[in-house]
This record gives C-alpha cells, structure tokens and sequence, in this order.
C-alpha cells in the first residue's frame, strides 16, 4: 500500500509506503529535491499520516529557503480582500523587502507569515515549518517587530527585555547575558535603566529590535522599522538590520513604503500593490530595468556644437534638446559627469546648472501600476 504525499518544503509528489488501514509508516524519509545542495540533511518524516521536517531547521535555513508562500490570500471581508495571491521564495541569510503603499496588504502577510493571523487561502512555511499546522514551531524560531510600537513606557529598557526573555521561558543566566549583548547592540547601555517613556522615537526602535532578538531567532519580520524616524535615526536602524544578517547570519523580512530604505537594506524586493506582488527583483535588476541615467543640462553657447560632440562620446546613448534644456542618455551618469563638463568647456558651451538623475524603484512602481509609489 502507498500514498501520495506533498513534501512540505519542495511541494513535490512523493510516494510513501502505509499500512493496511492508510496510516503512513513513520519513518520513511523522502529527501526534498529543492535542496540538493544539503545532500539529504534536509529531509521529511512521515509521521501519524502527516510528513514532517525531521532535519536541524538550522541546517535547512542555511541551505536555502527560509520564507515560503504560494498563493497566499487574506479575505477580511466581502469587500476587504487584502492579500491577492501572493507566492514568496526567501533565501536564508538575506534581507527581503516588500515595499509597497498605504493599504497594499504589507502587515496583513506578515500577520500571516508570524502565524497571528489564519490565511484565508494559500500556504506558507518558515524555515520548513507551516504557519499554520506547525505555529508554535514557527514562533519558537521568529521574532517580530510591529508597526505600531508595542512597549510598556512605564518600564525602564532593562525590564522590557527580561520580561520578554521570561515570557519566553529563558533561563536566568541565559537572560542577563541575552540582554547585556543586545543592549551593546542597539546602543542602550546607558539608557537600559531609564523608563521607556523618557525614550526618543530612535530609541524605541532600537528597543524593540532588541526585545525581537531575544529570543535568539532565526527570521526576524520587522514591519515598517523606521516608520517616523529621522533620516539619522533611520540610517542607524539600516546599519543594525545590515548587522544583524551579516553577522548573525538572520533572514528578514521587512516592510516598507520607503524606497529608498528597500532600495538600501534589501538583498531583494517585492513590489507589492492591492495584494499582489507586482514585481520581484534586486533593487539593481528593478532599477535597470527603467533604462539609463540622465544628465540633464542648461546653459548658454554653441549648444549645437555641444551636442554633435557629446553624440560622439561612447558611452552616450541618447541625446535631446528641449527648449533649454539638453538631456543625455548615458549608462552611469555621476562617474560619466566630468568628460561632459570639460566638453562642454572645450566647445565654449557654459553650463548654468547640471543634474543628474537616475531612475528609482519609484519609476519601477509606477510602470507596474501606472501610479506613483506615495500614500493613498
Ligand atoms: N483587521 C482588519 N479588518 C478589516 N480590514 C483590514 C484589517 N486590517 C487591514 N485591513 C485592510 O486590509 C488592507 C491591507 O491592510 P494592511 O494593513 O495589510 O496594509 P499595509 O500594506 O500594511 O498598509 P500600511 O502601509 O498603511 O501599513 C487595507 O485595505 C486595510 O484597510
Ligand atoms: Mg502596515
């Protein structure tokens, strides 16, 4: 007797042998094929009728995908329908951003993903284990930051990590050496005895990374991290989340409406609008994409003798001539910038102002969407 069964981490069809009355022998390893690389470290069980990951989830995180969803959907109500089918392929040990606008359903999948809230349709794992058959193993495995700052002011920075270290069972010793290290981390030695309400917007950011690293996770889903922080506020919280995947080795996913915070933290990017991911890529591939920079000149002279030389130049793909205004195609416009002045200066063309501008994750929104990347 045999059964077919779905491997939980390949979604390939394997065959297992069962017992006269259907039940799968326990025991019967199947070796996911999407990990060849892991040479069987990573395989499942079937156990009483269901298969089960049976190797180091560490392992399988360090061999390959650490976040998994297909045709994930969240239907709120008759008229919310807040994730449309959306299918994710994280690797281990990056940093993934889904960015998107107001409303494009960003929190509601990670709601999902932390196992807070039941998909409507669909599927998901993290680090091979389903988010909703096999919740407590997710959540033992995670750690969560949420839009909405969620901290008790009246304790002081200390206590916010212990109690979170005691919520989750850890052993005394193990807590004050927990909180020791990652109060260094963000900063907040001095500041680990005052009460959170004398804290600064920063300052709670960094807090609750901390309070998300206790428990010494494998994921860390961080939801709008830098949402109403200054840019030195924010460039500090980058520099810490960079840290946290190269040195720790983590994954993360992270959310944001902020381009440019995608555009530096994210190994990759999902574009995600209405529920649906619009578009995948590195920030590089998206960007590329949209074409070349642009210089964009203005200036007085011989702008018809500029422009038949800049035409020669090599590198020149593109020129136009506006009505003051010339525009150069060029394949990268800052390092191109000075053979461009010091040509026009040979052609007695003077420049009275000169940019450069280079296309953004915007520009990739807006031709998915036809809208700009901007709060509804
Ligand atoms: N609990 C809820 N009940 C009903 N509708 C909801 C609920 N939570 C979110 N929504 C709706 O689902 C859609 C997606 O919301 P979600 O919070 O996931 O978006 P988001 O991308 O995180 O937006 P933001 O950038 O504003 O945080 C929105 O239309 C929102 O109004
Ligand atoms: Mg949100």
């Amino acid at each position: 007797m045999s059964e077919d069964i779905r491997c939980p981490l390949c979604g390939s069809k394997t065959t297992i042998p069962t017992t006269k009355k259907g039940q799968n022998i326990g025991g019967q390893f199947h070796v996911c094929t999407r990990y060849p690389e892991c040479k069987g470290k990573v395989a499942v069980e079937s156990q009483n009728g269901e298969f089960v990951q049976v190797a180091d989830s560490s392992k399988q995180a360090s061999a390959g995908i650490a976040i998994q969803a297909s045709g994930l959907v969240k239907r709120y109500s008759e008229e919310v329908l807040a994730v449309d089918g959306v299918d994710l392929n994280i690797e281990a040990n990056t940093v993934y951003a889904l960015l998107g606008p107001n409303g494009a359903g960003k929190t509601t999948t990670i709601l999902i993903l932390t196992t807070l809230l039941q998909p409507t349709r669909g599927s998901a794992s993290v680090v091979g284990f389903d988010v909703v058959h096999k919740a407590s193993d997710v959540r033992r495995r995670i750690g969560v930051t949420f839009q909405e700052m969620i901290l008790d002011v009246e304790l002081t920075g200390r206590q916010v990590l212990d109690y979170h270290g005691r919520f989750y069972g850890m052993k005394k010793a193990h807590r004050k050496a927990k909180i020791t290290e990652l109060l260094a981390l963000v900063e907040l030695e001095e500041a680990a005895n005052r009460r959170v309400s004398t804290y600064s917007g920063g300052m709670k950011r960094r807090l609750e990374l901390a309070r998300g690293l206790m428990t010494e996770p494998e994921v860390l889903f961080l939801d709008e991290p830098t949402l109403g922080l200054d840019p030195q506020n924010r460039a500090n919280i980058w520099d810490y989340i960079r840290n946290l995947k190269e040195q720790r080795g983590l994954t993360l996913l992270l959310t944001t409406h902020y381009m440019d915070e995608a555009e530096h933290l994210a190994d990759r990017v999902g574009i995600i609008d209405q529920g649906r991911i619009v578009v995948e890529g590195t920030p590089r591939e998206l960007i590329d994409q949209m074409g070349s920079d642009s210089i964009r000149i203005a200036g007085q002279g011989d702008g018809e003798k500029f422009i038949e030389e800049v035409r020669s130049l090599s590198f020149v793909q593109t020129v136009q001539m506006g009505d003051d205004l010339i525009q150069i195609g060029i394949d990268t416009g800052n390092k191109r910038l000075p053979e461009v002045v010091s040509l026009a200066n040979n052609c007695g063309f003077v420049i009275e102002d000169i940019s450069v501008t280079k296309p953004s994750l915007s520009d990739v929104f807006l031709k998915y969407t036809g809208r700009q990347l901007r709060d509804k």
